[in-house]
């Protein structure tokens, strides 16, 4: 009885929970001592990261990080946190011992023994690079499409402008043929002015056209809200119909945000083409205002400093059974042919992941306003 061999918590032997340890072939199971030489090593290790257990143990977890996660010290700082808090994740580039790259998922845990003392530290590591690709692959698809909807909106954008633009080229061609034709300088001189000026009008509108159009590197930190709000105004009230205005309020020291100018400017042109669409038939004012806001959990839970963007206007509002609908995919009460019902929901899906969100009041018969929620950057 006494050459049984120890039973684990769950009834394995100690020694099959050993095999079963060194059997896992799609993770790297393998144990550090506290300084982090590595004291064992599983055949998903030896699989994944290339190396037999005689090459690797004794060796720092260091061996597997990049050239500039080691100066930066990135081994030692996991590790760290793992003695400190019980648990260190992380996410990134290995190189395996050809010094082929994989992108893994890692898990470090302290263990301790019955008496609490120090052990070691138990690493899991999962080869997750085929994810990380399609991962990628998704993003790069994403930003694709985003930029065909955004020439897609651009489409819209210019229709309502080519109308503009006639009439800036019938100043043009009118004040140019009455200056030819008079002997007046004062008059000439007058003639000309008109013309200075419906030229550096064409010039604006181009202008903001072209910033619209422009691809952007994304970025997520600290946009000048006040600036993008001022194109972006300028541009949809010169591809408005002449029965609807739009008007922006925004207050001196309006807060930076954390988002993507890009992905703002779409999300603001959705809900201002929502907002005309809604005021079709009757005209009216569309109002894009900004604020500052500091949040205390009173909508949604979200705590911190926010800037407020909204988009009201007074068309006939939107039932209450209706108002949680909006933001579903494919939820339309549009023509065929007009919505396609993904305006609302990718404004909402741009609010969500900017750790911000979208807020819907409305009265049938008085109008809609729509507030954006988004992170300040202060
Ligand atoms: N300002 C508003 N006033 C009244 N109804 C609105 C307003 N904004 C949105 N809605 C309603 O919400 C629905 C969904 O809006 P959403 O922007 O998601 O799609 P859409 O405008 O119908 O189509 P798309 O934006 O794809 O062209 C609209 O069809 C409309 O019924
Ligand atoms: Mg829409």
């Amino acid at each position: 009885m006494a050459d049984e061999p120890p039973l684990t918590p769950s009834g394995l032997t100690e020694r099959s929970y050993e095999l079963l340890v060194q059997a896992v072939v799609d993770y790297a199971i393998y144990m550090l001592d506290p300084q982090g030489r590595i004291m064992t090593w599983n055949v998903g290790a030896e699989r994944i990261k290339g190396y037999t257990a005689k090459e690797v143990i004794g060796q720092h977890l260091e061996l597997f990080f990049p050239e500039e996660d080691r100066r930066q010290g990135k081994a030692q700082r996991l590790i760290a946190t793992a003695l400190r808090e019980g648990r260190a994740q992380d996410e990134g580039w290995r190189v395996r011992k050809d010094g082929s790259r994989f992108w893994a998922l890692t898990v470090l845990d302290a263990i301790h023994d019955e008496a609490g003392c120090l052990v070691g530290l138990a690493k899991i590591t999962r080869d997750m690079t085929e994810r990380h690709e399609a991962q990628q692959h998704l993003d790069e698809v994403r930003a694709q499409l985003f930029q065909a909807q955004k020439m897609e909106a651009l489409g819209q954008l210019t229709g309502g402008m080519a109308h503009d633009f006639n009439n800036l080229l019938t100043v043009i061609i009118g004040s140019s043929d009455l200056a030819r034709r008079s002997n007046n300088l004062e008059r000439i001189q007058l003639l000309l002015e008109n013309i200075h000026e419906a030229g550096i009008r064409g010039r604006e509108l181009t202008q903001n056209l072209l910033t619209f159009a422009r691809r952007r590197t994304p970025q997520d930190w600290a946009l000048d809200l006040a600036s993008t709000l001022q194109a972006s105004s300028a541009l949809f009230a010169q591809a408005l119909p002449k029965s609807i205005s739009l008007d922006l309020e925004i207050p001196p020291a309006l807060h930076q945000a954390r988002v993507d100018a890009n992905q703002l400017e779409m999300a603001l042109l959705n809900l201002v083409f929502n907002a005309r669409d809604a005021m079709e038939q009757q005209g009216g004012r569309i109002l894009l205002r900004a604020e500052n806001r500091h949040l205390a959990g009173e909508w949604e839970e979200l705590h911190g400093d926010f800037v407020l963007i909204s988009v009201s206007d007074d068309g006939p509002g939107i039932a209450p059974e209706l108002q949680t609908r909006i933001f579903e995919p494919f939820f339309t009460t549009k023509q065929f042919g007009k919505g396609t019902g993904l305006g609302l929901s990718q404004v909402y899906g741009f609010a969500r992941n900017a750790g911000g969100s979208i807020r819907v009041e409305s009265e049938p018969g008085k109008g809609t306003r729509m507030t954006l929620y988004l992170p300040a950057a202060v």
